[in-house]
């Protein structure tokens, strides 16, 4: 499939989508607290989509059971909400939520600590979110897409974390998943000329250990192969002809 590049109408479209989930997103947020189920923010979030007169893309998608993904610790995305998974505190927790506006689909993703977490956990999460903010200073008209792959790769690197191989970030519009796919790790080849009107998810996911991830029996949820956490930050962008405009945040 080719790689889409959407008109003024569109980009609107895309604008409005990527807003109403950043509400999804910070309702989400509040919410999380220790005792909490895992199914309790899948349904939080699934209430809000629809109330907000969306609907929620990742449901069925590819038989997904839930509309958010809730990962928690060494989960590293993909996790099914479960009325048996408790939150504790000193827990990390991936919420990666979509949703159709219109025709046109938004996603995004953030970590956040439940209760109070280690300083350890802390700044993996941290790392991870400036990883892609690192990412995007790269994300404009005239660059290539693997620019912002390499950027995120050096700005991870030292600090010895394993970056996911096996899941990539990816385009966005009237599908949920469109080409580019868009890797977090060192590329050889520079990757497709990046121009303005392209929407774009970018999504690094990092371990604090091995890059290595494994998927459970339950063929969804992938965890960290070394158990240890994992952290997930994801924004849908829109490439212009200059900084790209991050359209999910709040
Ligand atoms: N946000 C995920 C992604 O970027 C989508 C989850 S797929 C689902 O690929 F099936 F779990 F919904
Ligand atoms: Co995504």
């Amino acid at each position: 499939m080719a790689v889409t590049i959407k008109s003024a109408r569109e980009i609107e479209l895309m604008r409005e989508s990527c807003r109403l989930l950043a509400r999804v997103h910070q309702e989400m947020e509040y919410a999380i607290k220790p005792g909490m189920t895992t199914r309790d923010i899948d349904v939080l979030g699934d209430t809000l989509i629809r109330k907000l007169g969306c609907i929620p893309n990742f449901k069925n998608y590819n038989g997904y059971p839930a509309s958010i993904c809730v990962s928690v610790n060494d989960e590293v995305v993909h996790g099914i909400p479960t009325e048996k998974r408790v939150l504790q505190e000193g827990d990390i927790v991936s919420l990666d939520a979509g949703l159709i506006y219109k025709g046109y689909h938004s996603d995004a993703a953030r970590t956040h600590g439940v209760g109070q977490i280690s300083p350890e956990a802390q700044k993996l999460i941290d790392v991870t979110r400036q990883s892609f903010f690192e990412g995007i200073k790269k994300a404009r008209s005239g660059n290539h897409l693997h620019d912002i792959s390499n950027a995120i790769d050096a700005y991870i690197k030292p600090y010895g974390y394993g970056i996911v191989r096996d899941l990539v970030g990816h385009g966005i519009g009237t599908a949920l998943h469109e080409d580019p796919q868009i890797p977090n790790f060192r590329q050889m080849r520079r990757g497709i000329r990046l121009q303005a009107g392209m929407t774009l998810a970018v999504e690094p996911m990092v371990n604090m250990g091995r890059s290595d991830v494994v998927w459970l029996k339950d063929n969804w949820t992938v965890v960290t192969q070394d158990g240890s956490l994992s952290a997930h930050y994801e924004n849908t962008i829109l490439i212009t002809d200059g900084e790209p405009e991050i359209l999910t945040l709040y």
